[in-house]
């Protein structure tokens, strides 16, 4: 059978050089430009990789323009509706979704392996207390792979395995001891009775000898309603498919770097405004906004092409329509506004924000809607969590994509170290 080609020509001299197209279960063919240098001695010149694809994976699928998100093929609304955060993990890890004993079986694996070494411990206390919580995460991270690393072999699925529950279980230990050291306050264990979400919002808030604060003479609890936020919180992060910090994940574990060692590469790529640092800045631009009075002045400088001010928590390379993780969090603060006590003031400046802006020629023009950052915020305000806690929170929930991503690029035998090339442009 005839193979689709592609044929690029070059004008400079009439040669021709064909090229596979490949179709994938699902989106845009690509071609199979691998051989586009031997062949024709040039490279393919893309910054920012915007028509280019570093890959094969059957984890997500992303729809920019209908704004569709699915992992190992079930729609994120079905996912987040039907199914914790657990699930999802073991999905994107096992291809498929867990039964019962499974389920079960998975959640007390993450309880059990929830703690960390008291040199990780110890670790925090050599940090400055004023640093922000996404470095010192990034470094306990990185410093995991100092433990669980002699007898590891990387090709060995069952190793990796291991060390996929152990870092998505960890991962909300180190993020609670990165904030709590923030803070100046004593670190604390994990407390294995409670589920993996509960156990989170426990160590950010429990007293250094476990018990939680009290208020009006009570201990006070962590509510039903509180968990079940978080944890939709953690499931629209579980994955993304190429993004930035997958990427990054990738690129430091094509060159056989510890798999911590990838995973904390994630989390600096993370960190950044541009990708989930936005969470945090999408508060501090509301905060400065401050009155609905305010908006035009502030859509008046995202438009201004000599203002560097762009509006947090809009835009996103892949959807040129509606986040559908946003959607999902402005029905969520919608629901939850008077049960979790959401701050109205700046609901109603982040409502108005996005109405002049979805109403506006420059944003429709370029398509930029609300991303899931722009949501994400007001509902952690309302958990009574720090802003320079909202990317650790993001960390939390992608840890299980970024492993997972890794794993697949270990078993892909034909994988290559990620080394892409330049156009030279100095003397
Ligand atoms: N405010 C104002 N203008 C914007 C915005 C924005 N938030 N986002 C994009 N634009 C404009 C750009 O100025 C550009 O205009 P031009 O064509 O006139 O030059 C056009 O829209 C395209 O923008 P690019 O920067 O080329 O798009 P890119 O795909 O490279 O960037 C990004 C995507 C980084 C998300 C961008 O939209 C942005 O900076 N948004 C704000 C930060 C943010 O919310 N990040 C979180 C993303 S979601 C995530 O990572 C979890």
């Amino acid at each position: 059978m005839k193979k689709d080609t592609w044929t690029f020509t070059n004008n400079r001299n009439n040669e021709s050089f064909d090229f596979d197209i490949l179709d994938g279960s699902r989106g845009p063919a690509v071609v199979d430009t691998a051989s586009f240098y031997k062949q024709s001695g040039m490279f393919l010149h893309d910054p920012g990789f915007n028509s280019t694809s570093g890959c094969a994976s059957d984890i997500t699928y992303i729809d920019g323009n209908k704004g569709e998100l699915r992992h190992r093929g079930y729609d994120i609304e079905e996912l987040t509706s039907k199914y914790k955060y657990l699930d999802i993990c073991y999905l994107l890890l096992n291809k498929r979704l867990p039964n019962k004993k499974e389920a079960f079986d998975f959640d007390m694996e993450l309880r059990h392996r929830s703690f960390i070494h008291t040199g990780i411990t110890e670790l925090f206390a050599s940090f400055r207390d004023n640093a922000h919580p996404m470095a010192t995460l990034s470094a306990s991270i990185s410093a995991l792979s100092t433990f669980y690393f002699e007898h590891l072999d990387i090709e060995s699925p069952a190793e990796m395995r291991l060390m996929e529950s152990r870092i998505i279980a960890k991962i909300p230990t180190l993020a609670a001891c990165a904030f709590r050291h923030s803070q100046g306050v004593p670190l604390i264990f994990p407390d294995i009775e409670r589920s993996f979400t509960e156990n989170f919002l426990y160590m950010m808030r429990a007293f250094p000898d476990g018990k939680m604060p009290l208020v009006d003479g009570k201990q006070k609890f962590i509510k039903d309603v509180e968990v079940r936020a978080l944890d939709t919180i953690f499931s629209l992060h579980a994955d993304h498919e190429q993004n930035a910090s997958t990427t990054a994940v990738r690129t430091v574990g094509s060159t056989g770097a510890h798999p911590y060692a990838a995973i904390s590469a994630g989390v600096s790529a993370l960190w950044g405004k541009a990708h989930g640092g936005a969470n945090e800045a999408v508060i501090h631009q509301l905060e400065m906004i401050g009155d609905i009075s305010n908006i035009d002045t502030y859509i008046a400088k995202a438009k201004d092409k000599q203002d560097p001010f762009r509006l947090m928590g809009f835009g996103h390379r892949v959807y040129k329509s509606y986040d559908p993780r946003a959607k999902i969090l402005k029905r969520l603060k919608d629901e939850l506004r008077d049960e979790l006590g959401i701050d109205g003031r700046l609901i109603k400046i982040a409502d108005k924000l996005e109405e002049v802006a979805l109403n506006d020629e420059y944003f429709i023009k370029r398509n930029l809607y609300p991303n899931v950052d722009f949501y994400s915020g007001l509902i952690l305000i309302a958990l009574k969590i720090k802003t320079n806690m909202f990317t650790p929170i993001f960390v939390i929930g992608r840890t299980v994509g970024w492993i997972t991503q890794l794993a697949e690029q270990l078993e892909d035998k034909s994988g290559r170290i990620v080394r892409p090339r330049q156009l030279y442009v100095g003397k």
